[in-house]
């Protein structure tokens, strides 16, 4: 038993506990689970280049095929229903929608599919929760300086309004874009993710227009959707220092800046935090009169996706933040991923997010843990570990709830085991296990405990 192993924290959970119209849902990604790489005029995006790249997916993969949800959505939404989810997150392929990336006219075979993807989740009395951009960029357009480039907003732009006019009918519920901080530090610094960039001047200007295409987005969708529901989603963590003392203090503060506050405080209406601009210097991007009012538009959630909480120690000459995150010791318990497992840091995390900005609403959009699952010989499948994790974090949601924190909606990633990224099929995060062989799936006993849950 660890620390965070308190009695509140354990004590089961019930549906009872949170509001009758809490949202309770599954998310997933375009292009990890629909493959169909090529179907009805696809074109490619920046996640299909990349996976062509030498030792870009630890094994080597990509998501060409992925949970061939494209073509089994049927039955994948069904399953949805039966663990008795009223949500469901989603994102539209970008390429589907515009296979260059822009054009004069919408790809229909693209947007038909989504309309019936949303149809069938309407019939299944499922509501869909739709984020616009979780990643797949057309090619074409990163060939023409991608999110680094301005011109990439007005393309953004006829995209969001190509969706909106045609799903807006029947989807009330907008994620503008997902994890900006993954897309400009994961894709343009790190260079681990799509496109695989390695320059944070980069990674800071695309974070700008991310955040920008934002903004510009949300006139749109209200004009188009009268009635929608819009916001974005980030990925926030607790940041805590890693010793006692003052200089691993305000190296947490420094690694804050940048990890969180660069995405809040813009969001909110403060600009960018100062204390990270400064120590940018010529590396800061470049912000043009009127982008930050855009930026700060009002929005009727905050999406977060919370999985861990760092610690982080002064770190002298490391990178510009002169900060460095300590990995989790060995007696800390922790998720496939290496990832800590702290349900405590979401309370902790929404805590701060209240207290800090007063967003809109929040929403968590996402939510969930990796682990070596056992398959049984009667072909059962055993994730007592991603029980637990699940568990424990609808309890800590509770406990946010009860801070009087106006939490809407959880959504557990992922519905499916699907291709996570740079890791390729090495993670499974699903409550419903995928055998990649024979598309084959199997309700994991996290996903049991899902649908007990929701149907008590
Ligand atoms: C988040 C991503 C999501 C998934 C989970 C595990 O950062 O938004 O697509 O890969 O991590």
């Amino acid at each position: 038993m660890t620390r965070a192993d308190s009695t509140r924290d354990t004590a089961a959970p019930q549906r009872r506990d949170f509001p009758p119209d809490f949202r309770w849902g599954c998310a997933t990604a375009s292009y990890q689970v629909e493959g169909a790489a090529h179907a009805d005029g696809k074109g490619e995006s920046i996640w299909d280049r990349f996976c062509t790249q030498p030792g870009a997916i630890r094994d080597g993969s990509s998501g060409a095929v992925a949970c061939d949800h494209f073509h089994r959505w049927p039955q994948d939404l069904d399953l949805a229903r039966d663990l008795g989810v009223n949500a469901y997150r989603f994102s539209v392929a970008w390429p589907r929608i515009f296979p260059a990336g822009r054009g004069a006219a919408p790809n229909a075979a693209g947007l038909d599919f989504y309309s019936r993807l949303v149809d069938g989740l309407l019939e299944r009395g499922i509501e869909p929760w739709l984020t616009l951009y979780h990643w797949d960029l057309p090619q074409p357009l990163q060939d023409a300086g991608g999110w680094a480039a301005r011109a990439t907003l007005d393309a953004f732009a006829a995209y969001v309004d190509a969706v909106t006019r045609r799903l807006g009918d029947r989807v009330k519920r907008w994620i503008t874009q997902n994890e900006p901080w993954c897309v400009a530090m994961l894709g343009h610094h790190e260079g681990v993710h799509a496109p695989g960039r390695r320059d944070l001047a980069t990674a800071l200007q695309v974070a700008h227009h991310v955040l920008l295409s934002h903004g510009q987005a949300l006139p749109i969708i209200r004009a188009n959707v009268p009635d929608a529901l819009a916001g974005i989603t980030l990925s926030l963590h607790p940041i805590a220092p890693a010793g006692p003392g003052a200089a691993d203090a305000a190296a947490a503060f420094r690694h804050d800046g940048l990890r969180n506050r660069w995405f809040l405080d813009p969001l909110h209406g403060r600009g960018y935090p100062a204390d990270v601009w400064q120590r940018l210097g010529a590396l800061a991007p470049t912000v043009l009169p009127g982008d930050l009012e855009a930026i700060a538009r009002p929005t009727d959630f905050l999406g977060i996706n919370y999985y861990f909480p760092e610690h982080v120690a002064d770190a002298p000459g490391h990178g510009v933040l002169e900060a460095r995150v300590v990995e989790p010791g060995a007696e800390v318990e922790r998720t496939g991923f290496g990832w800590e497992v702290a349900p405590d840091g979401l309370v902790r995390l929404l805590d701060r997010v209240q207290r800090d900005y007063r967003p809109a609403p929040i929403v968590l959009t996402e939510n969930g843990a990796t682990y070596d699952d056992v398959v049984t010989p009667d072909g059962r499948i055993h994730d007592a570990e991603r029980q637990r994790y699940l568990q424990r974090h609808v309890a800590a949601a509770r406990e946010v709830l009860a801070r009087g924190i106006a939490l809407q909606g959880y959504f557990a990633w992922s519905l499916l085991d699907n291709f996570e990224w740079a890791e390729g099929y090495l993670r499974r995060f699903g409550l419903i296990h995928v055998d990649y062989a024979t598309q084959q799936r199997t309700l994991k006993d996290s996903g049991l405990w899902y649908r007990d849950f929701l149907r008590a």
